[in-house]
């Protein structure tokens, strides 16, 4: 992956880690005490009902760019550390030929950080256009997943259309807004955000 390293420190007490076997153990107690929530959006989660079967969904991230080091589209799966906690996830998609990425998130309960996924996006956004090659970064969410569609729509990124019926989430489809932002509009977005929560 073009993507900056394995930890990204995102303040003084978040940081993101690309998920390691060593987290398998934190990371199922995490995603089985969200699973309800979590279940609603996320195609994995039945994957990760076993220590086993979360072990084996992280080591599938792991080998992915090992095993095919050639294709175009590379994923890869952070945690979300609070002050060494784990409390989320957050997993960039990265088209290597396009220059382009997408991300994915979600967070559990115990998170106390009040806007804590629109944090670690303009922190990451901001730090691929500026040091790496990217030039558009996208979300995609169903529209009925509203505090995600608002992640996009408060980061200023564009409405681009809908995807019917593109994911089969266990037993029905769900169509995805997708939302972009382009590198030559990021600027004047950070502006607005600098002014707004520093
Ligand atoms: C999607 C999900 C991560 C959104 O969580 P969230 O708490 O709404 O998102 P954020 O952490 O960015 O917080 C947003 C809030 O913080 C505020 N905020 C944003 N940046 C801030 C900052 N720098 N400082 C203070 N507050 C900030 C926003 O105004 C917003 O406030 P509101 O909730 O009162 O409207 C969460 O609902 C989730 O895990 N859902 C289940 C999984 C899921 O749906 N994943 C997405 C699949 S596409």
């Amino acid at each position: 992956m073009v993507l900056l390293s394995k930890v990204i420190s995102i303040s003084g007490t978040i940081s993101l880690k690309q998920l390691s076997l060593d987290d398998t153990e934190e990371f199922f107690n995490l995603v089985r005490a969200n699973k309800d929530d979590l279940r609603l959006w996320i195609q994995w989660i039945d994957k990760c009902e076993t220590l086993e079967g979360t072990k084996a969904f992280i080591q599938k991230n792991l080998e992915f760019p090992e095993k095919n080091p050639d294709a175009s589209k590379q994923l890869v799966q952070f945690g979300i550390w609070e002050n060494g906690v784990l409390v989320g996830g957050f997993m960039i998609e990265e088209n290597k030929t396009n220059h382009s990425a997408q991300f994915g998130f979600w967070k559990g309960s115990i998170s106390a950080e009040k806007g804590l996924i629109t944090k670690i996006c303009v922190k990451l956004i901001t730090r691929m256009f500026k040091s790496t090659q990217f030039n558009r970064i996208e979300i995609h969410c169903a529209p009925e997943n509203k505090r995600s569609c608002n992640i996009a729509i408060g980061l200023g990124f564009q409405f681009e259309g809908v995807l019917r019926e593109v994911e089969l989430l266990y037993d029905h489809y769900v169509n995805h807004n997708v939302y972009s932002v382009l590198r030559r509009e990021w600027s004047n977005r950070l502006e607005q955000y600098d002014k707004k929560f520093t």
